[in-house]
């Protein structure tokens, strides 16, 4: 039994299992042979909105066997002040494992230490794992391995997904380099504590330059809207667009982890020349999680 609760402490080794596990497990959608799921009960407990997150769990717990519940936040006491660690002892001897969306990177880890059951963090305000594994292995179907390659991530440096691509650039031996305004640059500490080829800029052009992926999310992560005013005046011009695009190596992949602001982090134009790329890696959500599911409880 295992839980995946960061990228920060998932092993290089692990996430290879988990890559490898996908690549066959995309392939046999329809035709999976085992069940590793079958006679079990999941929980998904979210605290934030969520398509893709919601729906790839929900579909590939039941693919593997499982049954799944889905608990909003406001509909359980949680909501009401219950504590995690109450929760977690309640929903440990009941369901057979957990996938959470909250705020507090604290709380999934309390939740998983106090429930005994495999626990995996489907977003928190300091990490997405889930997200950027599918991130890695989709650009590890279309490119090869990412090791030596140079990854560009331009916004808001500071959020959730950008730490996870920062912790996981130490691992993957892959170069991460940050454009950001400068309210928006991750915490040094984080950086520190990551090591690995991560560069932190203002300057996104130089930035993009030569770059084989050009990646973005959301100038206004869920929870932060009522900065949503100043973000937008500061983050402004921080845009994957067609100029950007050129300055990468040719034939660079772009990515989104959706959902997409057009106009703001990216520009309709771009969005839609790369779709295939973006909603392909929308999918390898599925993918993937079902290979997380499966590393959890073997
Ligand atoms: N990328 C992502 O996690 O999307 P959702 O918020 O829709 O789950
Ligand atoms: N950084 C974004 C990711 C959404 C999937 C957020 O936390 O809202």
């Amino acid at each position: 039994m295992k839980s995946l609760l960061k990228i920060e402490s998932l092993s290089l080794a692990d996430m290879q299992k988990i890559m490898a596990a996908t690549v066959k497990i995309k392939q046999s959608r329809g035709r999976h042979k085992t069940q590793p799921l079958a006679g079990q009960t999941w929980a998904l407990m979210f605290s934030k909105s969520s398509t893709r997150t919601r729906v790839s769990f929900e579909v590939g717990i039941r693919e593997l066997g499982g049954d799944v519940m889905f608990l909003s936040a406001n509909d359980i006491q949680l909501g009401r002040g219950e504590p995690i660690k109450d929760t977690a002892r309640v929903l440990g001897r009941m369901v057979h494992g957990a996938v959470i969306r909250t705020f507090a990177q604290s709380d999934v880890e309390e939740f998983a230490h106090y429930s005994g059951i495999p626990t995996i963090n489907a977003l928190t305000d300091d990490e997405h794992p889930c997200q950027i594994l599918a991130d890695i292995f989709t650009f590890q179907e279309k490119r090869g391995s990412i090791r030596g390659q140079t990854v560009a991530f331009i916004g808001d440096g500071a959020c959730n997904v950008a730490n996870s691509w920062i912790f996981a650039a130490a691992k993957f031996g892959f170069e991460l380099r940050i454009a950001s305004p400068k309210q928006f640059q991750p915490p040094k500490e984080i950086l520190k504590r990551a090591g690995g080829n991560v560069s932190v800029s203002a300057d996104l052009k130089a930035t993009a330059k030569g770059a084989d992926l050009l990646y973005t999310d959301v100038w206004i992560s869920m929870g932060k809207e009522a900065e949503a005013k100043e973000r937008i005046k500061i983050m402004t011009g921080y845009q994957i667009n067609a100029a950007l695009v050129k300055l990468a190596k040719p034939g660079a992949l772009v990515m989104h982890c959706l959902p997409a602001y057009r106009g703001k982090e990216i520009d309709d134009a771009t969005l839609e020349a790369h779709a295939d790329t973006i909603f392909e890696e929308a999918e390898n959500r599925l993918h993937v999680q079902k290979a997380i599911l499966n590393w959890a409880v073997s």
